[in-house]
């Protein structure tokens, strides 16, 4: 949440910082800013609204070689002007922006700053305005800006400019992720490498609690005591058509149709020389220890992490808990003897799973991070890794993220299964590529769930999904995509509880997306439908093929029933796409949220 940037060297900072939070928008697009330091001074201009709002704000005519720039979302303070960063201290020369909460900033106001006036309502400017309580009273700036770490408490990654110093941005991080950007004879910030690609690929991770002095030509990096700390650079290998949108109207429907190449990635990513699905020896003999898996994520994640426990379940034998990680950390079950924790993550920096994996490493249980973008805090702290290899996800609402994660879970259970030395009547890579040919047949099919939008969904209030099994994973799924970008209330529940309360909801027209996919429940499903459709329901029914009825509107092609999960979502997400487009969402910035959630 919220993206930070800076630049120092010899180029007009401007346009470099404001097209780094153009690719940073995913992290949050409640207001935006950037503040530049040439001998006139610090130059601040920020505005509500998205990146295009703040472009029409800044004076074209300053040239500045140093600056730093954020895009917000909101936590303290309502989005606004006044909130947004960067802030200003009162005296005018410290300026600063973060992303992250600080946790203790009403107690730093009352025990330093009660007679300072505040110009904004965030946490933020806490910092700021210590800045220059502490400098005013004698202390150098670089001493302050250590002190300011040792005190607050919570998450952040900061960068500050000193109006009286054109030759340096103080950088500080904890929790909340920093790279900072390696050129010829300039260095920048950001929170994601995507940001600064346009002028570099090569970067340095920060750790935790670590502060940089950054010019143009040299970073010293500390620790808080003070240790220099010495780290080498990373690569970072993408090219421009896996962060551009190309001839596609929105990132989510390049990203729904890229599923099918996605998945055939995974098996050739998982593969080895024989053609068999490997996974890596050690997390193997892990699971082979472990008397029971938990699975922890959010959102999205965690609807993939329920698919994998009946995965892991059917497959492997295994026994499995998935977990929502917020409500894991504050209400953690009992555990097993010999837990093995499955941490799933798009982005491996949502705070919520992070503090699961940080009390669990405390614990000392072996973990393990499924997650998009390696290197990534989950997958840093985290013991073992798999990647998912589904390449940047741009929009916010996750698509071909969930179907990797689908698949490498899948991969994860097929091979427990083999070295527990179950037999498995089936070729995962063959039933794999089944699946992504399936997904394909459905992206190729486009119109019918644009007519499923029109004739269902469109104009209605609500949207329940129903189904069983894995299905109502699937529906679970379904509904947040709907809700999430085309703000229709949407809910997914299991066929069979309909009866206990939701049936209430059901009134002449009201639409319900039902999914059968599996054959033990088919009966039960349709029954289920037959009491929503006497109560006036209007039902899409989606199949697939060998348990599908004539008059069913979708019918997926056959896959192999433990792989239902990664084709019934296609046509879910495409609904969800329609929806919000013909409603007149921002299909790829829906709003009040963001791509990376950093705060708890
Ligand atoms: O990066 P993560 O997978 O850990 O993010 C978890 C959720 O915030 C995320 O899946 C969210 O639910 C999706 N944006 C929904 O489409």
């Amino acid at each position: 949440m919220c993206g930070i940037v800076g630049y120092i060297g010899n180029q007009d900072a401007k346009e470099i910082l404001v097209k780094g939070l153009e690719k940073l928008e995913y992290r949050g697009y409640d207001s935006s800013g950037v503040a530049l330091l040439n001998d006139s001074g610090l130059h601040v201009y920020k505005e509500q609204g998205r990146i295009a709002a703040l472009r029409e704000v800044i004076d074209e005519q300053e040239q500045a070689k140093v600056g730093i720039g954020h895009t917000r979302w909101a936590t303290h303070g309502k989005p606004s002007r006044r909130n947004a960063h960067p802030h200003l201290s009162n005296s005018g020369r410290f300026t600063i922006v973060h992303n992250g909460v600080i946790e203790n900033y009403e107690e730093l106001k009352a025990r330093y700053l009660l007679d300072i006036p505040f110009a904004s309502d965030t946490d933020t400017e806490v910092i700021v305005q210590l800045m220059d309580k502490w400098v005013e009273s004698g202390v150098a700036v670089e001493n302050a800006f250590r002190q300011l770490f040792l005190e607050i408490k919570g998450s952040y990654a900061v960068a500050l400019l000193d109006n009286q110093d054109l030759e340096t941005i103080y950088v500080g991080k904890n929790k909340s992720p920093l790279l900072i950007g390696l050129g010829q004879d300039f260095h920048v910030i950001a929170s994601d490498a995507l940001a600064m690609l346009q002028v570099t690929n090569q970067f340095v991770e920060l750790m935790d609690e670590e502060i940089v002095i950054l010019r143009q030509t040299s970073k010293r990096i500390t620790n808080l005591s003070g240790e220099i700390v010495q780290r080498r650079p990373f690569y970072v290998k993408l090219d421009a058509s896996d962060i551009e949108k190309g001839p596609y109207p929105h990132y989510m429907l390049k990203e729904i149709d890229e599923q099918p190449v996605v998945i055939r990635k995974v098996i050739s990513k998982y593969q080895d020389i024989t053609g068999d699905l490997v996974i890596d020896s050690h997390i193997r003999a892990h699971i082979q220890k472990a008397d029971r898996i938990y699975i922890i994520a959010c959102g999205t994640s965690y609807h993939a992490g329920l698919v994998g426990k009946q995965l892991m379940e059917k497959i492997a034998d295994i026994p499995v808990e998935t977990h929502i990680a917020s409500e894991f950390l504050y209400n953690r079950p009992l555990l097993s003897v010999n837990p093995l924790f499955i941490f799933i993550s798009q982005s491996g920096e949502t705070a919520d799973s992070r503090g699961v994996l940080v009390a669990m490493k405390q614990l000392g249980h072996i973990t393990l991070t499924i997650t998009n973008v390696p290197g990534s805090t989950l997958s840093r702290e985290a013991t073992y890794t798999l990647l998912t290899h589904a390449g940047p996800e741009i929009a916010v609402a996750s698509t071909k993220a969930y179907t990797a994660q689908i698949a490498v879970l899948a991969i994860l259970a097929f091979d427990s299964a083999r070295a527990k030395g179950i037999k498995v009547d089936v070729n995962p890579v063959h039933e794999l590529s089944i699946a992504a040919n399936a997904m394909e047949i459905m992206i190729n099919h486009k119109e019918v769930m644009e007519e499923v939008v029109w004739q269902y969904v469109n104009t209605s209030r609500n949207c329940f999904f129903i189904g069983r099994g894995v299905d109502y994973y699937a529906c679970l799924e379904g509904a947040l995509k709907l809700k999430e970008i085309s703000y229709i209330q949407a809910e997914g529940f299991p066929g069979g509880e309909l009866k206990h309360g939701t049936i209430a909801l059901i009134e002449e027209g009201t639409p319900v997306i039902a999914l059968v996919t599996q054959a033990h429940v088919r009966a039960n499903i349709r029954s289920n439908v037959q009491e929503v459709k006497a109560r006036g329901a209007h039902v899409c029914m989606i199949s697939i093929e060998g348990i599908e009825e004539k008059e069913d509107h979708i019918i997926l092609p056959a896959v192999h029933e433990w792989l239902t999960p990664l084709v019934s979502v296609v046509p879910l997400q495409l609904i969800a796409y329609y929806a919000a487009l013909y409603r007149g969402c921002d299909v790829d910035k829906p709003r009040n949220l963001a791509k990376s959630v950093t705060v708890e």
